[in-house]
């Protein structure tokens, strides 16, 4: 077996309140079930989860910093984002996710399109590796095998 490598998901504003908030929009499945979907999803690709949630812009910016570099190190793949209303605010995880070349899928669960034209715009998207939207809390599953895919390197049997 090789070296733990780990893959990051980050989680903004209100989404701590998964479950009970705005469930006809972002179903009834908790933050802690995403954290064991997502577990599980790292485990099938031998990767290990470091999974947060934070309400201060701030704690994510340095967490994508952290992240830029553990991936420089090789000790890690990469990151799933789901900014929530950062997303449409924040030049500075723009700044963060490009300054650290963090590689990122950004995701949504609910189809950001679909919704209100201040969702339409991301700060984040120029600066992703690729971007999950609208399959509720499955994306997060999707956006770590989505990850996997475009950056491990095929290993050879
Ligand atoms: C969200 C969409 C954002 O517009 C919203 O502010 C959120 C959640 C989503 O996962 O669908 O907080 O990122």
């Amino acid at each position: 077996m090789g070296p733990v490598t780990t893959v990051y998901v980050f989680n903004g504003p209100n989404l701590n309140l998964l479950g009970t908030r705005k469930p006809e929009v972002y179903g009834t499945a908790t933050l802690a079930s995403v954290e064991e979907l997502c577990r599980a999803t790292a485990a099938g690709h031998d990767l290990e989860l470091d999974f947060r949630q934070t309400n201060h812009e701030g704690d994510l910016v340095e967490a994508i910093h952290e992240a830029g570099a553990a991936v420089k190190r090789g000790e890690a793949l990469g990151a799933v984002i789901n900014a929530g209303a950062w997303t449409h605010t924040s030049l500075a995880l723009h700044d963060a996710i490009e300054g650290a070349e963090l590689p990122v899928v950004e995701v949504h669960i609910s189809n950001v399109h679909a919704r209100e034209a201040v969702r339409h715009h991301s700060y984040l998207s120029p600066v992703a590796a690729g971007i999950v939207v609208g399959f509720g809390v499955d994306g997060y599953a999707l956006a770590i095998d989505g990850l996997v895919r475009k950056l491990r390197p095929v290993r050879s049997a």
